[in-house]
């Protein structure tokens, strides 16, 4: 193994490069113990600088893997290995014009981003961010209880309020491990908006109902998810087919009651849009986990700063049992890439 900072590795003939620009933890040692294979760990800001040469290159969801990275590592490029389940950082276009494989991470993250997900809506639906923050700022001690301080709004259903509508934006993998996790709280209806072209799913939703015991499970536009939903999931994927479909328009249409939870990609939402939004109340709440100018989301961002939204540093899959799973994936990937086998998870383009 290699640690380089800024200057062109050579490889031995006939052995591998792979170039890793994440942390793979415990799945390093399937890569660094091979003697076909030598492995340079990079920071990705060091890639140009370092890829030449490189069989298999190996990053994270914000390594962005264009034109130029293939370009400068050259002919020998067979595979890039992400360890996320999105993959818009890659440009695809050019990995099919040079033959490159793609790895990626899906299905092992399904549950963890699910868990995370739940937590999020039940934060933001019963104001854990802001009473937690009270507590940390020493408030409790001066505070004379009051039944009706702090009242959130309640996801699962009651005898005396029995009906919930669960919405999401994006009904994959991830968004149906939600739904199946909400049925636990007496959800009723489920709706959706599938990305557009995708084919009639009317037998699915009815298995999903039937298996999950709810009311409806249904296909609607984008205006009565808006209108629709108490608790609003957005998991589809990024790019620019879905940048900023979550605007001003979009949550002028949700209800006051109404939470929006955000597991998927930043870029999905309008920051300076749902700030005014939870400002001026037209939505209760909102449970973020990746937000449109992510890293760079300090104490003065507008959702930071609006007390009913909760704001993660992007750890929807951050269980250790599934981090350590995916650095498995990610190096077999790699490792079948550059051996020119077939991927253990690939992506078909
Ligand atoms: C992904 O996998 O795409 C996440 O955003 C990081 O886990």
């Amino acid at each position: 193994m290699s640690s380089t900072a800024n200057s062109s590795p050579l490889t031995s003939p006939n052995r591998h490069k792979i170039v890793v620009c994440t942390d793979l933890g415990p799945a390093l040692p399937l890569l660094t113990e091979r003697h076909d294979i030598d492995v340079f760990l990079v920071q990705f800001a060091w890639m140009l600088q370092n890829v030449v040469g490189a069989s298999g290159l190996v990053v994270c969801f914000q390594d962005i893997v264009d034109r130029e990275v293939v370009d400068a590592a050259g002919p020998n490029l067979r595979v890039v290995s992400t360890i996320s389940v999105g993959y818009e950082h890659i440009t695809l276009e050019v990995m099919a014009d040079h033959g490159i494989q793609v790895g990626y991470t899906p299905d092992i993250l399904t549950d963890a981003v699910a868990d995370s997900a739940v937590m999020l809506a039940l934060m933001a639906s019963r104001r854990a961010g802001q009473s937690y923050t009270f507590v940390k700022d020493n408030q409790w001690p001066t505070f004379h209880w009051t039944p009706f301080a702090f009242c959130g709004s309640q996801i699962s259903t009651t005898s005396f309020s029995p009906t919930r509508t669960v919405g999401f934006l994006g009904f994959g993998r991830i968004a149906h491990a939600v739904l199946q996790r909400l049925s636990a709280f007496g959800i009723t209806h489920c709706i959706y908006t599938p990305r557009p072209g995708a084919p009639d799913q009317a037998a699915r939703d009815e298995n999903l109902r039937s298996h999950l015991n709810l009311v409806s499970v249904a296909q609607v536009d984008l205006q009565t998810l808006a209108r629709k939903s108490d608790v609003l999931f957005l998991l589809a994927p990024g790019g620019e087919a879905t940048r900023h479909l979550i605007d001003e328009a979009f949550l002028r249409l949700m209800r006051p009651t109404s939470v929006l939870v955000n597991n998927g990609r930043g870029s999905v939402v309008d920051s300076t849009a749902l700030a005014k939004a939870l400002k001026e109340g037209w939505i209760w709440g909102a449970g973020l986990d990746v937000v449109d100018e992510e890293p760079q989301v300090g104490p003065e961002h507008p959702l930071v700063k609006e007390p009913k939204c909760v704001v993660l540093p992007h750890i929807g899959s951050a269980a250790l049992e599934t981090r350590e799973e995916m650095a498995r994936l990610t190096a077999r990937n790699v490792l079948a890439g550059v051996l020119g086998e077939r991927l253990p998870v690939g992506l078909d383009y």
